[in-house]
């Protein structure tokens, strides 16, 4: 699975448009992650909080949306120089196959991301070349746990 010229042209154009508000598009996208998945919250460290609007509003949910996008920023600026890119990918994933977080759940995310990129940028911008293009991309990530989370588990 490769990316074209193309592709990356459309990841990096659409990612500069959403990391504007980074936090707020970050709270944005685990509000989508938690709603269709309710039982995530439980994964994370938010204490006593139950009410999904009071975990958006938390301040624990708040650094990790920003650490979330700050990680996907530093995949997609380094989309052209294949050793950093993997560098990056590697550092979240070994975190995550450690923390034994599971494929399914890394899929999950990938609905809400595209979900959240059509939801702020609109049909037109986000057109079947851009979704394809972000499905792409995403499913390099998907790959890469899955094989990472098979290393892990046979060593
Ligand atoms: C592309 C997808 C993802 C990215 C870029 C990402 C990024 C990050 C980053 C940068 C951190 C903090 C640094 C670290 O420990 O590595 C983190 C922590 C964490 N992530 Fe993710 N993550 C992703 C997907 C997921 C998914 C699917 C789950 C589970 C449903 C998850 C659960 C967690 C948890 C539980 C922590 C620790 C939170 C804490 O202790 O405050 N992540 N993630």
């Amino acid at each position: 699975m490769t990316l074209t010229e193309k592709d990356k042209e459309i990841i990096q154009k659409t990612w500069a448009l959403v990391r504007v508000d980074s936090i707020q598009a970050g709270i944005e996208l685990f509000r989508r992650f938690f709603e269709a998945n309710p039982d995530y919250v439980k994964v994370f460290p938010f204490d006593d909080l139950e009410d999904l609007e009071e975990i958006l509003k938390s301040s624990s949910l708040k650094m990790h949306a920003g650490r979330v996008m700050t990680a996907l920023s530093s995949i997609v600026d380094n989309i052209n120089d294949p050793i950093i890119f993997q560098e990056n990918l590697q550092k979240i994933i070994s975190s995550h196959v450690e923390r034994k977080i599971e494929l399914k759940q890394f899929e999950n995310l990938k609905m809400a991301l595209v979900r959240l990129l059509i939801d702020k940028l609109g049909d037109d911008i986000m057109n079947d070349e851009a979704k394809e293009a972000w499905s792409k991309a995403y499913d390099i990530i998907l790959d890469t746990y899955q094989k990472s989370k098979e290393n892990f588990q046979s060593s």
